[in-house]
């Protein structure tokens, strides 16, 4: 791991240290089932509800809110499913650029049960037309429809931001119910979801230095939904099956050290984003950002002029030892979704660069000088 420079941090995040240091007593001593009533048990049993509890509270909402899942994908799969299910909602509104996590739930419900959908019209940087999003939300409850709007707060391959609040608030003039995907903002950005206007929101721990298999479904309490997972009665009967006491464990810490150094951290990563924005610029003809000004600042998504050099590019990065991801034609052939919904899928070969606290901008002079040196 300490020859590599990795920059693709929106993909998943190396565990920290300190939340490593949380999580090992729970895989060792402290190794019994929290659902046990003898001490052992109890133990256990206290680290989920601490966790749990500090969650809540670094989100500004109460610990019966928390549900701890195995991870993003399953937390949005389980609030859309219970949106329709047993929130009435027969139409959904969501947006062409939507993790697949939401966009193949979403697809899934509409084919199975008389639900329609439809995707939000974007602007040209790929941010949400507020406009669209009111007319649809009028032209489906005037129809007699009820409504789920599901809205990423931060786009895994651009970075495009959602105003939350914004959104919440047009859900609420429409008795609509508001789920959105916050995998790549929790952990990234404080947020206070008693303010927010959602209904439901997803995380997920290994995208802010915490554990894979870990994520959290917020519902607020407004709602009352079924379980997706049958069996034992575990997450307030929620979510069966034995939890992942030292994932949560490690969620928990992850998300407090997170948020305790949120100013230093961001202003940090988010310098370095500006960093490789001003060499790449410098070091390649022609280069462009799919990443509006204002986006998240951990994304930097960059659109390098097709040539027969860009068609081996993630290849011979991997091969020099630098991870980053490409979210359009470089390693599989085929524009993302994304790209393809932005219409950045043409004459361009993009790569995002996600970055970290533990990544420099000594890092940022490799990768720059091989990418120049790959593409000349
Ligand atoms: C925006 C977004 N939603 C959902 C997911 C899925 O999360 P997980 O891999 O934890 O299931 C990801 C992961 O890349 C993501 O970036």
């Amino acid at each position: 791991m300490s020859s590599i420079i990795y920059f693709d941090n929106a993909a998943t995040t190396p565990l920290a240290n300190e939340v490593l240091e949380v999580m090992l007593p729970f895989m060792k001593e402290n190794f019994g089932n929290p659902s046990s009533s003898y001490s052992a048990g109890r133990t256990a049993r206290l680290g989920v509800e601490v966790a749990r509890k500090k969650v809540a509270q670094l989100l500004g909402v109460t610990p019966t809110t928390i549900f701890f899942t195995s991870g993003g994908t399953e937390s949005n799969n389980t609030a859309i499913a219970a949106a329709v299910r047993d929130l009435g909602c027969t139409h959904i509104i969501t947006s062409p650029i939507e993790h697949h996590a939401v966009l193949h739930t979403v697809e899934h419900y509409s084919h199975h049960n008389n639900i329609t959908f439809s995707l939000v019209a974007l602007t040209e940087n790929g941010e949400v037309d507020y406009k669209d999003l009111e007319q649809q939300l009028q032209a489906q409850t005037q129809a007699g429809k009820k409504v789920l709007v599901s809205l990423m707060h931060a786009n895994n391959e651009i970075g495009t931001l959602l105003e939350m609040s914004h959104v919440g608030k047009l859900c609420r003039q429409h008795n609509a119910i508001f789920h959105s995907d916050c995998v790549q903002t929790v952990g990234h950005y404080p947020l206070n979801l008693s303010e927010a206007g959602v209904h439901f929101i997803s995380g997920a721990g290994h995208k802010f230095h915490g554990p894979k298999g870990v994520g959290l479904l917020y519902v607020s309490n407004e709602i009352k939904i079924n379980p997706l997972l049958y069996g034992g009665g575990q997450e307030r009967n929620m979510r069966a099956g034995t939890e992942n006491t030292y994932g949560i464990v490690g969620f928990a810490r992850a998300l407090e050290m997170a948020m305790e150094a949120f100013e230093k951290e961001s202003q940090y990563i988010n310098q370095l984003k500006q960093y490789m924005k001003a060499k790449l610029t410098a070091a390649i003809p022609g280069v462009g950002f799919n990443s509006p000004d204002h986006s998240l600042y951990t994304v930097l998504s960059v659109c390098i002029p097709q040539s027969p050099k860009t068609d081996s590019l993630l290849l011979e990065l991997d091969m020099a030892g630098i991870c980053v991801s490409s979210g359009s034609a470089c390693s599989t052939g085929e524009a993302s979704h994304v790209m393809k919904a932005l219409r950045k899928d043409n004459n361009s070969t993009t790569i995002r660069f996600s970055f970290s606290k533990f990544n420099t901008q000594g890092e940022i002079d490799v990768v720059v000088t091989k990418l120049k040196e790959l593409l000349s």
